[in-house]
């Protein structure tokens, strides 16, 4: 046998033990009643825990006059500008949310978007600061979250447990997002190279095949699970080094957005997320600026994978060790 079918034959059992270890330990956390220390109830006592404990949430929100944070909303009743604790000021921000997107947003969805994806609607006065509470380092995993969510409620509004463990259409997509985000790796990686191939490759090269737009990952394993999921989950989060995105404006007042691929005295490249390179030259240039905080990878390609997707995903990714980049 050559060395590199030795190579993929050792993955392949390492995969498969960690499959065999993922299922017999879920087992055992399902099988145990959830007695374990740790496991936390759905209910607004287990967020009660979560929000002055793991969920980190005190370190940014007070609650009325608990809590001595002070520079992110305050979740109690707080003066004039938070006048109903946050149980009663989400129905108001539902029915905000209602109006911005024509979808029908209950309490319970606003507060699993608040979580969810903290920039879909931002406190007036206030910063896309929110921790992403489901990311690491805080890595709250999808029970955390509604028992959260079940505190929340109980601050001036209505618990409202049925709705939490039922969710709606709007809930349930945050929901998959945050569990994707959760769960390490137990995906297969078979699936994970057909996915990776339509909607990866024509941006990203494994081993010399796809798209040049982002960066190679024929050996992103070393980077981490972790590394891996945030950058398919939030691209903007962390932008690899040579991959900044910038907008030229024209002299005609055109916008081009894209990575400066190449720029000299005379011209300036950019490659835009479709792979098309524009040269203008600096002439041509009214004003380029760099957009920080922004990727030319797309950040809702999470949307059109279902959580099965992108463990699958993950899975193949972790298997690019580099290792055909000898030949
Ligand atoms: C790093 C600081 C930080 C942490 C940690 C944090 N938040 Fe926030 N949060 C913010 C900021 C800043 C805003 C306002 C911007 C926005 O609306 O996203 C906010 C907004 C909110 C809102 C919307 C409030 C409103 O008036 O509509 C809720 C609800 C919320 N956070 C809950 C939580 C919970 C629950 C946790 C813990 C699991 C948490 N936050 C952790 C910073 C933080
Ligand atoms: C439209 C082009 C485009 C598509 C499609 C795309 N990416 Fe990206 N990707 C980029 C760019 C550009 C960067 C670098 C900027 C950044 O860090 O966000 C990047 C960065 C990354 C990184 C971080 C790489 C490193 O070494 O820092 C990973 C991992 C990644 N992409 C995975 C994926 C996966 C998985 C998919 C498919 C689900 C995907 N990308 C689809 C353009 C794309």
């Amino acid at each position: 046998m050559s060395n590199a079918v030795v190579k993929v034959f050792i993955v392949l059992l390492i995969v498969l033990g960690t499959f065999l270890w993922v299922g017999s330990t879920i087992t055992a956390m399902t099988g145990g009643e959830k007695k374990a220390g740790g496991v936390v109830e759905v209910s607004p006592e287990g967020g009660e825990q979560i929000f002055w404990g793991k969920g980190r949430c005190f370190t940014c929100h007070s609650m009325g006059d608990q809590g001595s944070a002070v520079r992110c909303p305050n979740l109690g009743q707080f003066g004039e500008k938070f006048a109903l604790p946050i149980g009663a000021r989400a129905a108001e921000r539902a029915r905000e949310r209602s109006e911005e997107t024509g979808l029908h947003y209950t309490v319970t969805d606003y507060l699993v978007e608040s979580l969810a994806k903290p920039d879909a609607y931002l406190v007036d006065g206030f910063k896309n600061e929110m921790a992403i509470v489901f990311a690491p380092p805080i890595s709250l995993n999808l029970d955390e979250i509604k028992a959260a969510i079940s505190y929340l409620q109980s601050q001036g509004g209505e618990v409202d447990l049925e709705a939490i463990n039922n969710p709606s259409d709007i809930a349930s997509t945050y929901y998959e997002r945050i569990e994707a985000a959760s769960a390490a790796g137990g995906g297969d990686p078979g699936a994970g190279e057909e996915m990776f191939t339509d909607n990866c490759s024509d941006c990203h090269q494994l081993n010399g095949e796809g798209g040049e737009v982002g960066p190679d990952l024929s050996a992103i394993a070393s980077k981490g699970l972790k590394f891996i999921s945030e950058s398919i989950l939030v691209p903007a989060k962390k932008i690899t080094e040579g991959y900044e995105t910038f907008t030229v404006v024209d002299k005609e007042g055109l916008k081009t957005i894209g990575i400066k691929t190449r720029d000299t005295a005379t011209e300036v490249d950019i490659t835009t997320d479709t792979g098309e390179v524009i040269t203008f030259t600096r002439s041509d240039i009214e004003e380029i600026t760099e957009d920080e905080g922004s990727s030319v990878m797309p950040d809702d390609l999470t949307e059109a994978l279902t959580v099965k997707d992108f463990q699958d995903i993950q899975a193949f990714l972790m298997l690019q060790k580099g290792e055909e980049d000898e030949q």
